[in-house]
């Protein structure tokens, strides 16, 4: 089949892959797919390979072997030029938020238009405060340095860079990581905003379980290497798998359901 030929529903594939650090075993001939317009949420243990198997899909790294394809492309084996072109259609917010310190928040966002196109400065700080408005920051923000920005801020700050450049595919790797809970909700409430207005296809990393039942369309849960289950929520709680039921009725299970 031709690239950009396969189902066109599907935004993301993941076909047999294993990933190996040394000796270390983090994902065994994993399949996945992601499908378009929906979020599909990746949960599990921490080193369970959640934010590997994102980084794979950002071309950030090479799985040991297997094959991943992104809106069409395979994604373990383009030239540089292509893997630039197909970096620009994906919108990613890594895990330890990673905005630049030294610029100011538009500066931030205004960062990957100034790196993939020849927009006027002008043109760029308008779409780049446009891109603030669209995750609730005010324009006052802008001039603001990170460090002066709380945690929810700076989570929403980063998704503004996220979605400057107008991505099909946005990653997201535990944005309410660190919030309390009624920032955390406030910020669930925009992916699915984003979601909604902006047509998007979302890939969220989550160890927050309130999260997880409220944006996630389907979620994959991973463990010892592999997938453990796969569909909606609702579904995958259903499980007798004791690993499945762990997970989700565990302390921290139970805290995101009030039961304790
Ligand atoms: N570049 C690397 N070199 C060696 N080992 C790595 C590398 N990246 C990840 N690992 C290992 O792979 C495993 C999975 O790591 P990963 O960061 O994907 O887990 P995670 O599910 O995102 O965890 P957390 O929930 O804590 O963020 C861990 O054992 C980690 O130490
Ligand atoms: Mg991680």
């Amino acid at each position: 089949m031709l690239a950009g030929t396969s189902n066109n529903k599907l935004v993301v594939e993941v076909k047999e892959m294993t990933t190996r650090f040394g000796d270390k075993l983090v994902h065994d001939r994993i399949n996945l797919n992601v499908c378009r317009g929906e979020i599909l949420a990746i949960v599990g243990g921490s080193g369970s390979g959640k934010s590997t198997l994102l980084r794979e899909m950002v071309m950030l790294q090479k799985p040991t072997s297997g094959s991943v394809r992104v809106l069409g492309e395979d994604a373990t084996g383009l030239a540089d030029a292509p893997a630039l072109a197909l970096r620009r259609r994906i919108g990613v917010l890594f895990q330890y938020g990673a905005l630049f310190g030294g610029l100011t928040v538009l500066q931030n966002v205004a960062a990957p238009l100034r790196e993939h196109t020849q927009l006027s400065h002008a043109l760029i700080d308008e779409i780049a405060m446009m891109k603030l408005r669209l995750t609730g920051l005010s324009p006052d923000t802008g001039a603001l340095f990170p460090s002066q920005l709380s945690g929810g801020m700076r989570k929403r700050a980063a998704l503004s860079r996220a979605i400057a450049l107008d991505p099909e595919l946005l990653f997201l790797d535990e944005p309410t990581s660190g919030l309390d809970p009624v920032t955390a909700d406030a910020l669930d409430e925009l992916v699915l905003q984003l979601k909604a207005s902006l047509g998007l296809t979302i890939v969220i990393v989550t160890h927050d379980i309130d999260s997880l039942w409220r944006v996630a369309d389907r979620a994959v849960l991973l463990g010892d290497s592999c997938i453990l289950a796969a569909g909606t929520v609702a579904e995958i709680v259903q499980s007798k798998d004791s690993r499945i039921i762990s997970f989700f009725q565990g302390p921290r299970g139970r805290a995101a359901r009030g039961i304790v």
